[in-house]
């Protein structure tokens, strides 16, 4: 089985993933580390260098060939991955489970706050009115995707290990 964790910036996804694969002694991927490992640039150096039309294709492609080519996986996707191409069908095939991590644009621009600098579409945002502004509109416009998940985990005010458990409950 493969598990993909999908949800706006700052849900949680690698850190959840990381730890729900320890659990289930399956592998776990980053999916934006395996990006920069495959190309040999920051996902900031790939927007900056190439542009988001790019990024967005090898995300596409990376994204295709960890699913055709692992299983027993704990998958952890960027937050924009289910909105483009058909990604959020290539995560809903018979032998993946994708679980949205829902968390309020409040709590997530607080999380993200400090460390947006690496994710360039939220590091030109200077104030934290600013960034929670952004975070409800493009969370806003994400939703739909998110929403074709399997399951959904409300992931605000768990810790990690909670969050795990609760994710295994609800698979097996
Ligand atoms: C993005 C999220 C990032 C990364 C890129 C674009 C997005 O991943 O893929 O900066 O469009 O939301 P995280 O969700 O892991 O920060």
């Amino acid at each position: 089985m493969i598990i993909t964790l999908i949800g706006y910036m700052g849900a949680g996804k690698s850190t959840i993933g990381r730890h729900l694969a320890e659990i289930l002694e399956y592998t776990f991927i980053d999916l934006d580390d395996y990006i920069v490992a495959k190309e040999g640039q920051t996902v900031k150096e790939i927007f900056q260098h190439k542009g988001e039309i790019y990024f967005r294709k090898v995300e596409t492609k990376y994204l295709n060939e960890i699913i055709t080519e692992q299983d027993n996986i704990v998958l952890a996707v960027g937050g924009g991955t289910p909105c483009y191409g058909n990604n959020m069908e290539v995560m809903n095939q018979e032998n993946v489970v994708s679980i949205y991590l829902k968390l309020s644009p409040g709590y997530l621009a607080n999380r993200l706050f400090n460390e947006r600098a690496g994710r360039p579409l939220i590091s030109h945002l200077d104030t934290i009115e600013a960034l929670t502004e952004f975070v409800g509109i493009h969370l806003f416009e994400r939703q739909s995707y998110y929403h074709k998940a399997k399951l959904m985990i409300a992931a605000e005010d768990k810790t990690v290990a909670d969050l795990s458990r609760s994710i295994v409950k609800q698979l097996y």
